[in-house]
């Protein structure tokens, strides 16, 4: 099996949480271009969605999903969307698609948050993959030099302006053992919008597509 069709088949296991009747939020990236073809299955029975990026927007309206601005939505039920990497407390670190900001929005208005990955994903310490960080583009140094004595490698993402408008810092080496007090202390650094450790509001639910299909975990 493909890390696609691992992709595609957690995807497609997200569309048993979305309820009729409701606005649903969707993530970004590739894992969840699967979950927008399964949720045009159900098009008419739901009201719509919110969307994390202007990618995911154009998909959805493709394929006929109306999308809401989340200023006019005062619930949202569910959030699907992937990660980069997954920790077994449900700490992800998000934002390899620079849509960081957009997600941690949406999923902060959602009552329930479902992450979809391939087992690639699953890790037990963050920080492999380097953590991304939205930074106002004035900033983009003295933040570099900030991350610097948080112990970390930033490298600016060439030619990477956000939908925001902003710039991205990945983040390499670093090992991520406290991910709630890191999330917090790299948001405390004047000139970042914020950082894709995604643990102070993590995952509910974990679907992981492995070749012999899809594992459900909870905490
Ligand atoms: C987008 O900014 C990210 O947070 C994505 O959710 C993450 O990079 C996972 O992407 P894939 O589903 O393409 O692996």
């Amino acid at each position: 099996m493909t890390q696609d069709e691992m992709k595609k088949a957690a995807g497609w296991a997200a569309l048993q949480y979305v309820k009729k009747d409701t606005i649903v939020g969707v993530g970004t990236g590739s894992t969840v271009n699967h979950f927008i073809d399964a949720l045009a299955t159900m098009k008419d029975d739901i009201e719509g969605a919110v969307s994390s990026s202007e990618a995911s927007t154009k998909k959805l309206k493709e394929l006929g999903i109306e999308v809401f601005d989340l200023n006019s939505v005062d619930l949202i039920d569910v959030y699907v969307d992937g990660a980069d990497e997954i920790n077994d407390r449900m700490d992800m670190i998000k934002g390899g698609g620079a849509a960081l900001t957009r997600e941690k929005i949406v999923a902060a208005v959602a009552k329930q948050f479902i992450c979809i990955v391939d087992n690639t994903k699953q890790v037990s310490i963050l920080g492999d993959f380097p953590l991304p960080v939205e930074v106002i583009p004035m900033a983009r140094s003295y933040v570099a030099r900030e991350l610097v004595k948080l112990g970390g490698d930033p490298v600016y993402r060439q030619g990477v302006v956000t939908d925001n408008g902003n710039v991205i810092l990945d983040v390499y080496n670093m090992q991520i053992l406290d991910p709630k007090v890191m999330e917090t202390k790299i948001n405390a650094i004047v000139g970042v919008v914020t950082n894709g450790l995604f643990a102070n509001r993590g995952a509910d639910v974990l679907l992981v597509g492995t070749p012999d299909g899809v594992n459900t975990v909870t905490l």
